[in-house]
């Protein structure tokens, strides 16, 4: 067989590709089997530990920068930018196994097996895994990637607030992986990152794999209500200012919005805490979550500035105070068309079902996307469930991503522009 056949033949092991998984998953692991490892956490660090361990084994050079952003680069023949691919290993409370851990250990699955086929590439392969994606702890999402391109400063990153009150840079030094890589050394002449869709058209279409050619816009804000507590039983219903009703109002709008607007419009309330949060007090305090997402640039605008005049009217009608956050925004994302027709190809010269598809869910890429030709591929979720650990993709679904994923990149770090 000659050289290129033999190439061309190559297939990842998916056997070790699953293994990897469920033993990263075995870190912060949570009932239903998926993982709890939220960003900066003990246990993220853990699994930080888990997959430079492995990036060392397979003897890539692992740099990580003042973020926390960590790079596991194997060696090119010549001096070029890299083809980087990875996503994010951090999760949301009630995570899965795959959403974000599938991209970066696809990543160390794709160096094994051109590890062991002997296989060099021109380009140098970067595997690489990004702080605090998820945003569950430390807002915005995508934080790492976004301080990476250069969309946030690092001294604004560091001094974000958690959830728990925590600030990012004390506990990226507590546990460890507050490093001195240089941002930009790194820049890579391509991104691609595998990932699960976490929706559910491919699983409703029998279809394998997504090439991703477009992101939705995001819209954070944490809103604070102020009313006052008074007793239950004896304040008259026309003298409250509930601030709890009021959250609930909330939720009703925005999910009111959705059905009037239509198209690819999602709005979601995720958190709500009351104070004092007691039965027989009326709420002073509410502090509540929106996420609006739109695949539309200026509909996403149309919803910000629907809920801005409902939150104004509320206030006036309830006699409380509202004030915004805005915890995260970013446009919608179109990828490169360049690297989705190449991820098309590719897949079918695998022999696998594929369609164009919209990520309805954030990721690294979009942040990528910002300095290099990106794109992402997809593989089925099971009935479209995610962040929630009953996430499941098949393993052979798994396992063709990973494929795709290794074809991608070779024909990317072989490539001379
Ligand atoms: C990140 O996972 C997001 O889309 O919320
Ligand atoms: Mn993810
Ligand atoms: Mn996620």
């Amino acid at each position: 067989m000659s050289a290129p056949a033999a190439t061309q033949a190559l297939r990842i092991d998916q056997a070790r590709l699953i293994e990897r998984l469920d033993q990263l998953a075995q870190i912060g692991p949570i009932d239903g089997g998926g993982s709890c490892r939220l960003a900066l956490t003990d246990d993220d660090r853990r699994g930080r530990d888990l997959v430079v361990s492995w990036m060392r084994e397979l003897g890539m050079a692992v740099h990580i920068d003042a973020i926390g952003n960590v790079f596991g680069v194997r060696a090119g023949t010549r001096e070029l930018p890299p083809v980087m691919t990875g996503s994010h290993i951090d999760t949301v409370r009630t995570g899965g196994r795959y959403d974000g851990n599938l991209g970066v250990i696809g990543g160390l699955e794709v160096v094994q097996t051109l590890n062991d086929a002997g296989i060099e590439t021109e380009r140098p392969i970067v595997v690489a895994f990004f702080t605090d994606e998820e945003g569950a702890r430390f807002a915005p999402d995508m934080l790492g990637s976004l301080v990476y391109v250069g969309g946030m400063a690092l001294d604004e990153a560091l001094d974000v607030r958690g959830i728990d009150g925590a600030r990012l840079g004390d506990e990226l030094e507590r546990i460890g992986y507050a490093g001195s890589a240089p941002m930009t050394t790194l820049k890579p002449a391509a991104f691609v990152e595998l990932h699960i869709e976490q929706g559910p058209v491919l699983d409703a279409e029998g279809l394998t794999i997504g090439a991703v050619e477009d992101l939705q816009g995001i819209s954070w804000q944490e809103l604070t209500i102020t009313g006052q507590s008074n007793h239950a039983g004896t304040t008259p219903m026309r003298l409250r200012h509930d601030a709890a009703y009021a959250a609930a109002a909330v939720a009703n709008f925005v999910r009111q919005l959705t059905r009037e607007m239509g198209g690819s419009q999602v709005a979601t309330v995720g958190k709500i805490d009351l104070h004092p949060n007691l039965i027989n007090v009326i709420a002073a305090r509410a502090r509540l979550t929106v996420d609006l997402r739109n695949t539309d640039e200026t509909l996403l605008q149309q919803a910000e500035q629907r809920l801005g005049d409902f939150l104004q009217q509320l206030a006036k009608d309830e006699g409380v105070t509202i004030e915004s956050r805005q915890l995260a925004r970013f446009e919608p994302v179109i990828f490169d068309a360049g690297v989705v027709q190449r991820i098309e190809a590719v897949t079918s010269r695998l022999g696998y079902s594929q369609r164009r598809i919209t990520s309805g869910a954030g990721h690294d890429a979009q942040m990528l996307a910002r300095i290099c030709p990106t794109a992402m591929i997809f593989v089925p979720s099971i009935k479209g469930i995610s962040h929630n650990p009953a996430e499941h993709t098949e393993p052979a679904d798994l396992a063709a991503g990973g494929n795709v994923l290794l074809h991608t990149l070779l024909e990317l770090a072989s490539q001379e522009t």
